[in-house]
């Protein structure tokens, strides 16, 4: 079978983690990088990601999540925030990074600021916060499969309250709001989650040949 297909059956929603087993720093990294290199719409990367390691706030982020002891219990936990806006500044730092990197004058990218500018800037905040939220959803799909590859096994998790989370992050007055949480780590052997069988719709009734 392929490779891909055995890392996506081998992936579960963990539910208990071995509290003493650490992911390696070598296998961080090569998530960090995961997440670094993500699509994002435009290429703005509207969104930041916390690798929490306070044992304290860890503890204080259990209880913003309903209890759920993966987010104290995993190695690590990443926790994703989108932009709540797209701000002109945001759009401006993007230019000037594509003509740093691209070595390209930075007047050659005008049109394409102002195209960005006039069709994001004439969304609602509420639209705009949830175009950036889709990109962190993004984001996770990417980690989680480069954790299945590693053997790393991750939670996806939407599960916590978002303005509890953010006040614990200290985020309340600044552009960002928590959207996903990833705790990441190492299945515990009394886990009974890890062998049950997936649930899953047929291709047939999943996908439509048109
Ligand atoms: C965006 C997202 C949010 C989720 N939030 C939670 C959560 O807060 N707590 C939890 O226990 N599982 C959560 N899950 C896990 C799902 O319940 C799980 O992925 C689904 O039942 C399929 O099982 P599998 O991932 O083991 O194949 C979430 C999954 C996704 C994709």
């Amino acid at each position: 079978m392929s490779k891909i297909i055995e890392d996506l059956n081998w992936r579960y929603a963990t539910d208990l983690f071995d509290p003493n087993k650490k992911v390696s720093d070598t296998n961080l990294k090569i998530l960090k990088e995961t997440l670094r290199l993500t699509a994002t719409s435009y290429g703005l990367q509207c969104m930041k990601i916390f690798n929490v390691e306070s044992k304290e706030i860890r503890e204080l982020l259990t209880s913003a999540a309903y209890g759920q002891s993966q987010v104290k219990d995993a190695s690590h936990l990443f926790i994703l925030c989108a932009y709540k806006t797209v701000r002109e500044q945001d759009i401006e730092e993007h230019m000037n990074l594509i003509a740093k990197t691209r070595d390209i004058p930075r007047e050659s990218l005008d049109g394409y600021a102002q195209m960005l500018n006039t069709t994001v800037g004439s969304w609602s905040e509420q639209n705009q916060r949830t175009w950036t939220s889709k990109q962190t959803y993004i984001a996770l799909g990417k980690l989680l499969q480069s954790c299945a590859r590693l053997r790393i096994d991750a939670l996806p998790m939407e599960g916590f309250n978002a303005d509890k989370v953010d006040e614990i992050l200290n985020l309340k007055d600044s552009n960002l709001t928590a959207t996903l949480f990833c705790p990441i780590g190492y299945r515990h052997k009394d886990d009974p989650i890890q062998h049950e069988i997936k649930v899953r719709k047929t291709i047939d009734q999943l996908i439509e040949t048109v």
